[in-house]
């Protein structure tokens, strides 16, 4: 397989319907959570990823049996007690920051040191924000910056209080991993993000309280004794639907229907900012499975995208997506802006940076700073220009995204780091291949 893909062709029209694979949040909390229940947990429809892959890894090094039967995963929990720690082990989270963050917080009881690794791109990333809470718990580490780290858990975790400031729900759903084996109970007081842990231990019967109050969610977790394993049926990722509601947004005449999405609201920043800005994304057939909401999504092409200028709270709902929230803006009639964004560039790459790079290699005016951009948006633009994207920390999100600039905005485009997607989303070319054919489902 080339490692670049070669674009000078915008999509053909067209009228499909597709689905995506498992959302990456929930599939790497399935496999976390389930090796943490007492007894055989099955999952159907994990995505079938490198960050899922690194998942499985990790937990195995931990004793933890974990089988495919037919559709299923089937892992073995032995308890909250039950990972197997032997002297000099060490864990590899690859790309994955979820992974990396959430797995920490399961280790805090750990009686020995664990070494903790990573990609290049992974290795970059800021642990400090779940090494303090767990320092509070009563862990010790070895860290520079970055990874490799090393931490040892302690025999008797104390509850902690903090203060979630960064709307993380890795930072969030590692101090809930810790608390539920930490004598007392533990209070988060957290800046809104996604809530899909929170959700997963209400229907897993882990003793939660959950309230809002000034913006803030007060979560509060007592230390469980157990909990049962559990079966799950995985809904697809909005993240990786996103790519597809924006390449039908901007193309010509088209239609797209995307089956079977999780719309979990705390999710679904991109579809409320898109509507806002003119598209009519509708939610088709909604439903709930294990708390968490789910639709299809119906997208038809738009020719008139207003400018915005993003409230903030609307932010920790959208963030995986603002690279194709961008791209939408530059199609718009006017100066959209977007502000309080630093944790964009604190991702698999410096996202907000590589945004402005490739708005200006389409000749799209935008003036960035670290946490901000404003963007010169202009519904005739047309590009006709070569453009070339190589991202040397080989995120994913940064080829998907020029991807569908490339089929939907015109010019030569070379995008490299084709083999990224395997993070993430192993058959999005697949999926562009089918729905720019003739072929039908
Ligand atoms: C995730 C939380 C978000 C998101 C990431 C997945 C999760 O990160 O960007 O892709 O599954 O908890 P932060 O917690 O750093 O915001």
């Amino acid at each position: 397989m080339s490692k670049f893909l070669l674009i000078d062709k915008k999509i053909n029209r067209f009228n499909k319907s597709i689905t995506v694979p498992a959302d990456k949040s929930l599939s790497i909390r399935c496999i976390l959570f389930a090796s943490l229940a007492n007894g055989k947990s099955k999952i159907l429809n994990i995505l079938e990823s490198d960050d899922i892959k690194s998942t499985i890894n990790c937990i195995r090094k931990f004793g933890i049996k974990i089988q495919k039967k037919n559709k299923y995963y089937e892992i073995f929990g032995k308890g909250l007690g039950g990972y197997e720690y032997k002297k000099g082990i060490t864990i590899n989270a690859g790309n994955s920051g979820t992974l990396a963050r959430l797995i920490l917080g399961c280790l805090v009881d750990s009686p020995y040191e664990v070494k903790l690794i990573g990609d290049q791109s992974l290795s970059q990333r800021d642990f400090s924000r779940v090494l303090e809470p767990l320092k509070k718990f009563g862990i010790s580490f070895k860290s520079k910056r970055g990874l490799p780290l090393k931490i040892r858990g302690t025999k008797s975790p104390k509850s902690i209080k903090y203060y979630e400031n960064k709307s993380s729900a890795q930072v969030k759903t590692c101090i809930m991993l810790a608390a539920i084996k930490a004598e007392g109970e533990t209070e988060i007081i957290a800046k809104k993000s996604r809530n899909h842990s929170e959700i997963l231990f209400k229907e897993l019967n882990i003793p939660i309280n959950v309230k809002n109050k000034n913006e803030r969610d007060i979560i509060k977790v007592k230390k469980t004794k157990k909990f049962s394993s559990f079966n799950y049926k995985l809904p697809g990722d909005i993240s990786s639907a996103s790519f597809f509601i924006v390449l039908t947004l901007l193309s010509d005449k088209s239609k797209l229907l995307i089956k079977n999405v999780n719309i979990n609201p705390t999710r679904t920043g991109i579809i409320k900012i898109l509507n806002l800005m003119g598209a009519k994304i509708k939610f088709r057939n909604k439903r709930t499975l294990k708390g968490e909401a789910i639709a299809n999504i119906e997208i038809k092409s738009t020719k008139n995208f207003k400018k915005i200028s993003l409230p903030m709270r609307f932010n920790s709902s959208a963030i995986d997506e603002f690279l194709l929230i961008f791209l939408v803006a530059a199609k718009a009639d006017g100066v959209s802006f977007f502000k309080g964004l630093s944790e964009l560039n604190k991702k698999e790459s410096p996202r907000l940076k590589w945004a402005s790079k490739i708005l200006n290699y389409m000749g799209v005016k935008n003036i960035t700073t670290y946490d901000s951009i404003k963007i010169y948006g202009n519904p005739e633009f047309k590009l006709n220009r070569s453009i070339i994207i190589k991202n040397f920390l080989k995120d994913h999100r940064i080829f998907m995204m020029s991807t569908i600039a490339a089929l939907t905005m015109g010019g030569k485009w070379k995008i490299y780091d084709k083999n990224s997607i395997r993070t993430s989303f192993p058959n999005f070319l697949k999926i562009i291949k089918f729905i720019n054919s003739e072929k039908h489902e």
